[in-house]
């Protein structure tokens, strides 16, 4: 027992203080998702053990209190918090909750949105003006930050009545998240990271942090946007439902995420709309992470009341964590094929989104100072999408003093030369063309789908090839024997054939394939492909001049520096002669003149159903297309898949067509098959 009432004291006193760092100084210093455990376990322990849960604890109340440098608002009624869940299973359970209070066993109607991570305000409008804003504070009292309210573009100073629709109450307190959308918060840390201050860690924080200033032009400065979601007290209540009510709100001039707002009749829908909005989550503008499953109707949430910290008629659906809490086990360098070093952090492994993160990029030295990373740290890590996994900040509160600093080494980690950093670079590179991270990158590239596409050719085998000296350059590959392959480790006789053959069939390939395979700086696979197409030969290619490369659209000063460096160089030109004489042939991308794709760009986002990523782009390819990694001025289309990634918003607002997948193969000429 004495352990539990231990467990159960350190847990609150862990979960004040992570409170405090939360909504008091808006700098949290763990992941909401280790937050949450942590919450869980308290509320497990004081179900289990009754006789040891005080009103004082955590679990019981809401937020924290008001900070001293606002004046305070009371709530004529609290603001409270939601109950949260996790599984299929605990809506299953709220529902049957619901139902046993209710004690009627008969369907109930649910509303299903999503739950915007920001930060909780009452707006109160007295005779349709906005007089009051306050934070939600411990639930009770808040900080009043009307001022800083009244900058918000979007929020109405007064209430409408639109035509043939009721007139706003005498008293209306409506209730909301103040949120920052995606992009200006990357924009704001950029800034903030420029001035040497600590950037935010998520959006929540720069809202809150925002929100919270003392000086409103601060305030005014910052991008921040509120949807309504509910209401405190009304003076006259003219609907029947959650979701009535919202319309209401709208027609009186205030932002609701309406189009969002869905009823669900049954708990399938409920189950299904939740996981829907965990799909799109990458969709929206602002961060969302979860849904908000409410009783619709509004006598039946009255009926259901509420608890000591959140209401009985609502509960948060937790989306699966994209940032967590780990510890950086060490920090490596990796030697990629420009010699680019790389600092990498090898974490404790964690789960986010669903998958298995163990590194983590840290991207240059300058980086790593700017956020005071080390060896040792406690972290904060996230996965956004199919990014590489990032760290967002140390916790340096957490720290030993057995960190330790991570300083770039001056040698190259694999082949000992000196490094290099090149005028107005961060990254620091190794300088030798011969260093075997660079080789073996260097032959990862070039085997690889987008060049020329050698299958079975894994990191292992090349890596194998190099030792025993049986590939120096990339045209060995094509001199390789059956006899050469069998003396490798785990090779037998069929995938020695296997790769003989695979490496056969790369032969035939196109000029922007091979291009790209080439490894020139700054020509990724969309620069290959413009080359391609212009040149049609890689002599003409070889000889064109900066005059004639820079005329190009899409090929910028940078990439003409380096293609003409490329070729300058002899042992380069000798190296193509050298591919071309162990027999690559190259046909030169001639695009069907009828296909409606030719001479556009595309660009992917979400999982297609119908084929893979590199299947499509192989299509586009062969219609004279081309395929891009990014939105840009030269998009064309965008194909948006299943659970479309940023990349949608960001066509939406370049203005770029947007096609379905069934759309994208209608324009190929080809039916869904
Ligand atoms: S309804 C009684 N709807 O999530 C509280 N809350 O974790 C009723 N939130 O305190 C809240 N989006 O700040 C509701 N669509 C939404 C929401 C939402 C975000 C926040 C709100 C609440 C917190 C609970």
């Amino acid at each position: 027992m004495d352990k539990v009432i231990t467990e159960i004291e350190k847990l609150r006193e862990e979960i004040r203080y992570h409170n405090h760092r939360y909504y008091s100084l808006d700098d949290p210093e763990i992941s909401d998702a280790e937050y949450d455990r942590l919450f869980k376990r308290l509320l497990d322990l004081e179900q289990r053990h009754p006789e040891l849960a005080t009103p004082e604890s955590p679990t019981k109340m809401v937020g924290a209190r008001p900070q001293e440098t606002f004046s305070e608002v009371k709530h004529r009624l609290p603001m409270l918090s939601l109950g949260n869940s996790f599984s299929d299973q605990d809506i299953r359970d709220f529902d049957t909750r619901i139902k046993r209070f209710l004690g009627d066993d008969s369907p109930v109607d649910y509303t299903v949105e999503p739950k915007i991570d920001g930060l909780a305000v009452e707006l109160v409008y007295e005779n349709g003006s906005l007089t009051v804003a306050s934070t939600r504070g411990d639930g009770f009292t808040g900080e009043n930050v009307t001022r800083n309210i009244k900058t918000i573009l979007t929020i109405p100073l007064t209430l409408t009545q639109k035509k043939n629709t009721l007139p706003p109450p005498d008293l209306l307190e409506v209730r909301g998240e103040v949120y920052m959308e995606l992009e200006a918060f990357e924009k704001l840390n950029q800034e903030r990271v420029k001035r040497d201050l600590p950037p935010f860690a998520n959006p929540r924080n720069a809202a809150a942090g925002s929100l919270r200033q003392l000086d409103p032009k601060i305030t005014a400065r910052r991008p921040l946007n509120m949807f309504c979601y509910g209401i405190g007290t009304i003076s006259e209540l003219s609907s029947d439902t959650h979701h009535e009510l919202m319309t209401l709100l709208q027609q009186w001039g205030l932002r609701v995420n309406r189009p969002y707002i869905r009823i669900c009749n049954t708990l399938t829908e409920v189950i299904d709309y939740c996981r829907h909005l965990e799909e799109i989550r990458a969709q929206f503008f602002f961060e969302i992470d979860g849904a908000v499953i409410k009783v619709n109707r509004l006598d039946l949430q009255a009926r259901l009341g509420q608890k000591s910290r959140s209401p009985r008629w609502s509960m948060a659906f937790k989306f699966k964590p994209t940032q967590e809490t780990t510890t950086i086990i060490r920090i490596d360098v990796q030697v990629g094929r420009t010699g680019a070093l790389t600092p990498v952090a090898h974490l404790k492994p964690v789960e986010l989104g669903g998958v298995v993160v163990r590194r983590a990029t840290l991207h240059n030295q300058e980086e790593i100072d700017k956020k005071d990373i080390r060896e040792g740290d406690l972290v904060i890590v996230q996965r956004a999408g199919d990014v590489i996994p990032e760290i967002v900040k140390a916790i340096k509160s957490k720290r030993t003093g057995k960190e330790k600093r991570f300083a770039m080494p001056s040698q190259c980690p694999v082949c000992g030369s000196g490094v290099v950093k090149r005028e107005g670079e961060v990254v620091v590179r190794c300088p030798n063309p011969n260093c075997p991270a660079q080789v073996k990158g260097s032959f990862k590239h070039f085997v690889s789908k987008g060049a020329m596409n050698i299958d079975g050719l894994g990191d292992k085998i090349i890596a194998q090839l190099i030792r025993k000296r049986l590939i120096e350059e990339e045209a060995d590959l094509y001199r390789l024997s059956f006899d050469n392959l069998i003396t490798l480790d785990k090779i037998k006789e069929r995938s020695a054939n296997n790769l003989l053959k695979a490496i056969e069939n790369s032969k035939k390939t196109t000029l922007a394939k091979f291009i790209y395979a080439l490894g020139i700086r700054h020509v990724g696979e969309y620069v290959a492909a413009i080359l391609a197409d212009h040149f049609g030969d890689i002599e003409l290619l070889g000889k064109a001049t900066e005059e004639e490369l820079i005329a190009i659209e899409g090929i910028g000063p940078q990439i003409v520096e380096s293609i003409t460096a490329y070729f300058e160089d002899r042992h380069n030109r000798d190296h193509i002669n050298r591919l071309i004489q162990v027999g690559i042939e190259l046909e030169a991308p001639s695009p069907p003149p009828t296909s409606p794709a030719a001479g556009k760009t595309f660009v992917i986002t979400g999982t297609l159903s119908s084929m893979k990523r590199s299947e499509a782009k192989e299509v586009i390819t062969r219609n004279g297309g081309r395929m891009a990694s990014y939105v840009g001025g030269n998009t064309d289309y965008l194909i948006a898949g299943e659970s479309p990634g940023s990349k949608l918003r960001k066509a939406k607002d370049s203005g770029v067509s947007i096609l379905s997948e069934d759309e994208f193969l209608k324009l190929l000429g080809k039916d869904h098959e």
